[in-house]
């Protein structure tokens, strides 16, 4: 690689201030932040337009270097720190904020604008954004349609692919797709956006997306209920998804709450050794929906809940990954099952680790409805590797998924044909290769 000729070549595109190659500019974009991903890039390039985006790829095409899309990287499976050498292309220099289409609930944002950022505009006229985690003031709309990102209300209103309307994009060869007409209704042939959604930065850089808009539900109730198994948790949904006001139903094993506690310093609302399984419900309404969770909250047999400040429980919920990654590095999985094989799931995590890791410590939440959990496994030493695979496998054996919201990444390349087969995969293959034939988008991520 010529490194003068790819780095004058992008200051000819972007200015000579938005290509970083000092070290000490560079650092902050080569490593994750559970410092898990790290890798050096020749620089970093920030465009903040979709013509810098094409012109960023038409010199590194011609250099014959990758480049590593990046928003708020908050990823956690290396799929937006740099590799192979390639160009870290940020894109935290598209915070356009649309203004609010109040007819459509619709609003066009650039993929740079964080998540919390998305939901103060859209509240600021009396709406909202339907999906919310815990990396909000850092995660961006870019790196949410790249992955899917589904976070805690997908009970009630679907991950980032049911919000997203249409995207303006950037392909390989500089072309830009442009499908931010925000229609509700078009059927011209199959959507090149909805491609996009979870292709994590492989196929195209979306650079500005069209998105649904949700009411904004004021009024809430939270509570934190003790169930005496994961059984227990799922036995509740069937009733529990038919309260009108249902936001989240966030799932923590006993380690997560206490983990989570501890690192915050506050005192666990319930025990957390006097239960087997926490269930955090969420309701949100236009009216206080403090009845309707009441209610079902005393015709449940053998639950215990507690009323605590719903702000209280959320920044415990939101402090898990954190207060893991303070403890070390854990071997991080993101699995869902169908609902009913939780247990079977968490059971079968539980005897591997007995077996091949018997000092580690399993750490466990997330998001019930789904039967999406949030797997991990402090200090599983040389078992790292066979219990990744006998978590991936057993997930998939259980009618499941190897990634629920987290992405593929690099860190499951292996893994996606084992789950959706061969000819998936080859089909995949060839819509890449047709796309980007010279490999340039994200590079190892997604595809082996
Ligand atoms: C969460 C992130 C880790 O659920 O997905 O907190
Ligand atoms: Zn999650």
């Amino acid at each position: 690689m010529d490194h003068d000729r790819l780095v004058q070549g992008l200051r000819e595109v972007v200015g000579k201030d938005h290509v970083l190659t000092d070290p000490d500019l560079r650092s902050s974009y080569e490593i994750d932040w559970l410092r898990q991903y790290i890798d050096d890039t020749p620089c970093v390039v920030r465009p903040h337009t979709a013509a810098e985006v094409a012109g960023v790829l038409r010199v590194c095409g011609e250099v014959g270097v990758g480049v590593v899309p990046q928003g708020g990287n908050t990823g956690l499976v290396g799929g937006s720190t740099p590799r192979r050498g390639a160009v870290l292309l940020s894109m935290r220099r598209f915070t356009d904020l649309g203004q609010v289409d109040r007819e459509a609930h619709q609003v066009t944002v650039g993929a740079g604008v964080t998540i919390e950022q998305l939901q103060q505009h859209a509240r600021a006229v009396g709406l909202d954004f339907a999906v919310d985690w815990g990396a909000r003031s850092s995660a961006t709309v870019g790196g949410a349609v790249n992955t899917d990102a589904g976070g805690s209300r997908v009970v009630r209103l679907g991950t980032m692919r049911q919000q997203v309307l249409g995207v303006q994009a950037v392909l390989a060869d500089g072309s830009l797709i442009d499908e931010l007409g925000g229609l509700p209704k078009n059927t011209a042939g199959p959507s090149l956006s909805h491609l996009l959604v979870g292709s994590e930065g492989t196929l195209a850089v979306v650079t500005a997306v069209r998105l649904r808009l949700v009411p904004w539900f004021r009024e809430t109730a939270a509570s934190l209920v003790a169930c005496d198994s994961l059984m227990h948790a799922v036995a509740m949904l069937p009733r529990l998804r038919q309260l009108s006001s249902l936001d989240a139903v966030e799932v923590l094993l006993p380690e997560a709450l206490q983990v989570a506690c501890k690192h915050l310093g506050v005192a666990p609302p319930i025990d957390p050794s006097s239960a087997g399984a926490f269930v955090m419900i969420d309701c949100a309404a236009h009216t206080d929906p403090g009845d309707e969770l009441a209610d079902f909250l005393a015709s449940e047999q053998g639950v215990m809940a507690v009323g605590a400040q719903r702000e209280q429980l959320f920044l415990i919920r939101d402090h898990v990954t954190i207060a893991i990654g303070a403890l070390g590095k854990p071997l991080k999985l993101d699995v869902a099952v169908p609902v009913m094989n939780l247990d079977r799931l968490v059971r079968a995590v539980r005897s591997g680790i007995r077996e091949h890791a018997p000092g580690a410590r399993l750490i466990v939440f997330g998001h019930l409805a789904e039967g999406n959990l949030h797997v991990n496994v402090l200090d599983a030493g040389d078992a790292g590797p066979l219990l990744k695979d006998l978590i991936l496998m057993t997930a998939i054996e259980l009618g499941g998924t190897i990634s629920a919201e987290h992405g593929i990444g690099v860190a499951k390349v292996d893994w996606l044909e084992r789950l959706h087969g061969p000819a998936h995969v080859a089909a995949l293959r060839a819509i890449k290769q047709a796309l980007d034939p010279q490999g340039l988008l994200n590079p190892g991520v997604l595809l082996p």
